[in-house]
């Protein structure tokens, strides 16, 4: 027990002195700088990074694009630093007002966007297309009977597909966080078509020139779409501010400056070799270090959540064990066994969702959220880890601490749980590495972890393999050298045992 205790106490002080003295280990600084509200001179945007030309991954790995120049020049006007938070599209509408101030994506106005938030004057207008392979003999509507469509979930091209399968019901439909994944299944024939808007098409069609071609939307009888900023409802003054800041880009010639950077601009990219492809993943624009910063983030969420999740995991195996003066279960121990099935009955994920849209609606914090989230989930599995644990020593040690003269808590406390922690320190490191993987999920609260961070830079540089498989090895290597870590540590409270 005193060198678990002494390991505990030690983990502790490294995490508040990292943080006292200016790592952000907590990321509450930079957080807080990135949140204040418009108030104090910062427009925080929403956007979803994936749909080029509009909004995407830049070189230096923050979102760049149209959209992007286009909301800075907005928020200058109107005296604002504009601060961008890439999440997920889906996510967008429900963020407005809450998590974000206002959100640029290419988002076109619809009745239904409409009920949840306000939209400005409209800057773009678009249309729907549908992206196909080169050689596809899918031409109109009627051909998408019976093949595979796609669209990013939540999407105007969403709705459009959700129509072609009421039309079609022979047709399979596939949606997607990231257009990206989408391209790519379309190329390695796992979809046949997708469908989204036509600037992008256009895009990805000269991205891989001879490999996709697009199809008008006309073909498709598919509706003009017009782009807006989403904004909180009912909050006429911002609307102003933002509608006299879009009058002021246009009149000065900023936004078709904007205009002819990226919209009109010619984007292609030649197939790369291997080594090329690792230069353009980790070298080129120093790529490792947001890897580096990704692995960071994963790392203190696990790390607090672990301790979040020992401690009050402690506490619901106590709870949960305890019975009363006649043998029976108080109701604690009732409540500890209705939480911990809950959180195991339900999928983590989901869980992050809850938190970050119902419980901490108005948190900001993603950092926060997520540690909170996984810790909370975690003590679940730890207070199951830790009661087999205590289950395990014999009661012949309850009755000899007894007899001893020691209460039953001292019994517990000096004895007992010692022994079972000790004989749970396996299955506790292989929670915290579960816990480590666990955190690639976090993308869902706008967070850059590392799953993340490949996964942006795969659609920053159009190839998924060594992004990916660089984020594996890095993942790999860490775990390998937590669990050669854990077999030391075994070893030395090994040297304790008695017997
Ligand atoms: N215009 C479409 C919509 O509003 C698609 C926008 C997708 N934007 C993005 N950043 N992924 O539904």
């Amino acid at each position: 027990m005193k060198m678990f205790k002494k390991n505990f106490a030690i983990l502790t002080i490294c995490c508040v002195v990292l943080e006292i003295f200016g790592f952000g280990f907590l990321g509450l600084k930079a957080r807080a700088l990135a949140f204040e509200t418009i108030n104090e001179g910062v427009l925080t945007v929403g956007t979803e990074a994936g749909f080029p030309p509009f909004e995407y991954v830049g070189e230096d790995g923050n979102p760049t694009g149209f959209d992007i120049e286009f909301i800075k020049a907005v928020g200058e006007k109107m005296g604002l630093k504009v601060e961008i938070q890439d999440m997920d599209f889906n996510s967008l509408v429900a963020s407005v007002g809450t998590k974000v101030d206002v959100a640029i994506a290419g988002m076109t106005v619809t009745e239904e966007r409409k009920l949840a938030v306000d939209f400005s004057e409209k800057y773009y207008d678009a249309e729907q297309c549908v992206i196909v392979r080169e050689n596809s003999n899918i031409r109109s509507s009627s051909d998408l009977s019976g093949v595979t469509i796609a669209a990013q979930l939540g999407t105007t091209g969403n709705i459009l597909a959700d129509e072609i399968v009421e039309k079609y019901p022979e047709t399979i439909l596939r949606t997607y966080d990231k257009f990206n994944n989408a391209v790519n299944d379309l190329r390695a024939e796992r979809v046949d078509a997708i469908i989204l808007d036509k600037v992008p098409a256009r895009t990805f069609e000269k991205i891989y020139k001879d490999e996709l071609k697009t199809i008008p939307g006309d073909e498709f009888d598919f509706e003009i779409e017009k782009y807006a900023i989403a904004m909180p409802k009912n909050n006429p003054a911002l609307q102003n501010a933002i509608n006299n800041a879009i009058a002021e880009v246009k009149d000065d010639g900023t936004y078709d400056k904007i205009l002819d950077k990226y919209i009109n601009a010619d984007i292609s990219s030649d197939s790369k070799g291997l080594w090329e492809q690792f230069v353009s993943s980790f070298i080129e624009s120093n790529r490792f270090v947001l890897y580096l910063n990704g692995l960071l983030v994963s790392i203190e969420i696990a790390v607090f959540a672990a301790l979040i999740g020992l401690a009050l995991g402690m506490v619901l195996a106590l709870m949960k064990i305890a019975k009363n003066r006649k043998g029976k279960r108080p109701i604690f121990s009732y409540i500890a066994d209705f939480y911990i099935d809950v959180i195991r009955g339900t999928p983590l994920v989901l869980q992050l969702l809850i938190m970050w849209f119902i419980v901490m609606q108005s948190s900001k914090n993603g950092i926060l959220v997520a540690t909170l989230t996984f810790g909370l989930n975690s003590a679940a599995y730890v207070a199951e880890i830790i009661r087999s644990g205590i289950l395990a020593i014999s009661k012949g040690q309850m009755e000899a601490g007894i007899s001893m003269g020691f209460s039953k808590i001292q019994t517990m406390r000096y004895i007992v749980l010692p022994q079972a922690l000790k004989n749970s320190l396996p299955s506790l490191c292989n929670e915290f590495i579960s816990l480590l993987k666990e955190t690639a999920i976090v993308g869902y609260v706008a967070l850059s972890d590392l799953t993340r961070v490949a996964n942006q830079i795969s659609s920053a540089t159009y190839q998924p393999f060594m992004p990916l498989i660089g984020a594996a090895l890095i993942y790999f290597v860490v775990i390998k050298l937590l669990s050669s870590l854990v077999k030391m540590l075994e070893k030395r409270l090994n040297k304790y045992d008695i017997c």
